[in-house]
């Protein structure tokens, strides 16, 4: 039985690993359990999974769940959220954005199989990460589609090979496209909250959907998939698949590819994740070959999908510039959200931001932390004279 720590566990991700727990406990204990302010969604789990710590980073709904559930060890704050990982063998990183980073370092020091939905704290802490990640030779099982997809296509092949990186063309990273694609500069410009929040194959967080909307995902995706598997990349290309079937494909230099496909189920991706290396028996995004009529691909739209190209530049800049393009994104999201920018405004906010960078090393820890706290600042300031003015 694999002890647990999910964290982010009220959320998309976090309610579907709890289904995947749920469909086989006999293998996975819920040791700890961590969410933002979701009182009444986690009062519910933790009546049904029992953890021994519950980690609420909302202060008050701490207080309220120390009082109710007096067996539990209930925290608040950052510091609890490190410790938590301490005693688990699997941490399931499933918290949104930057918020993230403090559990990735703090699971990959203590040598724990981290399993990674929380893209934010890989792309802007790339390099710490790395330091962290290499000094207890840590695992990262990605929980994404795309990055489970392409680990799951280079570990057959890699496990019988000495030198696999020489082997590989490139990375091809597929995408839905999201709810605009196809629409030209004009339509962007008119489209709405309600809109950007449907995404057409899969059902998400809102900060991961609008993310989706403007391809900013995809973006992230990519400086995500540079870090994971240490790709170059002029050697990671995006393709479009509007069906969500073909989640991620690897090229070799002969020109073959190997692909993975199911239906758009987050819950495979988290099943393998937490069963690697072996393959447990689940039903989770079985194809329906019936109800499979065509796949498509298509070339992305770098020009009226200006993210994509951001996020290309920034990844390629390195050291603390995919931190600012997060922090950037995640404060244009939020306003967006919050009914303060337009959706066309967000990748002009980004750039805009990112025209300030200043060239900062990520060497500590505290650095990504500054460069996070810099665009921040940059970016609401922004936002402030655009609201005003
Ligand atoms: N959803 C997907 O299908 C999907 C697919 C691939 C990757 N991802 C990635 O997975 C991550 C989670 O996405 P999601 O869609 O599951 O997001 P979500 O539905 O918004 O859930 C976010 C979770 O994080 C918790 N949280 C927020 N701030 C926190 C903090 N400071 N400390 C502890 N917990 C905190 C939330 O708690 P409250 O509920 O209390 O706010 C919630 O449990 C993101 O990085 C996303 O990019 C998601």
């Amino acid at each position: 039985m694999k002890n647990i720590a999910l964290l982010g566990s009220t959320g998309s991700i976090g309610t579907q690993t709890l289904d995947v727990v749920r469909a086989t406990p006999e293998k996975f204990n819920i040791e700890v359990l961590a969410a933002g302010s979701s009182i009444d969604n986690i009062r519910r789990q933790i009546t049904e999974f029992n953890p021994s710590t519950v980690i609420m980073s909302d202060v008050s709904a701490a207080k309220v769940l120390d009082e109710e559930f007096t067996a539990v060890t209930v925290l608040s704050g950052q510091e609890a959220l490190k410790e938590s990982v301490v005693t688990c063998d699997i941490v399931i990183n499933a918290i949104v954005g930057f918020a993230g980073l403090p559990v990735t370092i703090a699971a990959l020091t203590e040598g724990k199989t981290l399993a990674l939905a929380n893209k934010e704290s890989l792309i802007a802490g790339g390099p710490v990460v790395q330091r962290a990640r290499r000094m207890m030779e840590s695992s990262i099982i990605p929980v994404d589609s795309e990055h489970s997809a392409l680990h799951q296509c280079l570990h057959g092949y890699q496990s019988d090979y000495d030198h696999p990186s020489q082997s590989i063309k490139r990375l091809i990273v597929t995408a839905s496209g999201g709810p605009f694609r196809g629409f030209t500069a004009e339509k962007l410009d008119k489209v709405t909250l309600e809109e950007a929040l449907k995404h057409p194959t899969w059902n998400m967080g809102p900060k991961v959907t609008i993310d989706s909307s403007t391809l900013m995902n995809k973006g992230l995706e990519i400086i995500e998939a540079h870090e994971l598997f240490g790709i170059e990349y002029g050697q990671i290309d995006v393709v479009v698949h509007p069906q969500s079937i073909v989640h991620s494909m690897v090229e070799f230099v002969d020109s073959s590819i190997i692909a993975q496909l199911s239906m758009p189920d987050m819950r495979l991706p988290i099943t393998y994740a937490l069963n690697y290396p072996e393959r447990s028996e689940a039903d989770w995004g079985s194809i329906k070959w019936d109800e499979i009529t065509k796949l498509e691909f298509e070339q992305p739209d770098f020009d009226n999908f200006l993210c994509l190209k951001l996020a290309y530049q920034a990844g390629e800049e390195g050291e603390t510039a995919p931190a600012w393009l997060n922090a950037a994104n995640e404060v244009a999201v939020s306003a967006f959200l919050n009914g303060q920018i337009k959706w066309v405004d967000i990748p002009h906010l980004i750039a805009q931001v990112l025209d300030s960078y200043d060239s900062r090393k990520a060497e500590e820890e505290h650095d990504i932390y500054e460069a996070d706290q810099r665009a921040r600042h940059i970016a609401k300031q922004l936002i402030t004279g655009k609201v005003n003015g």
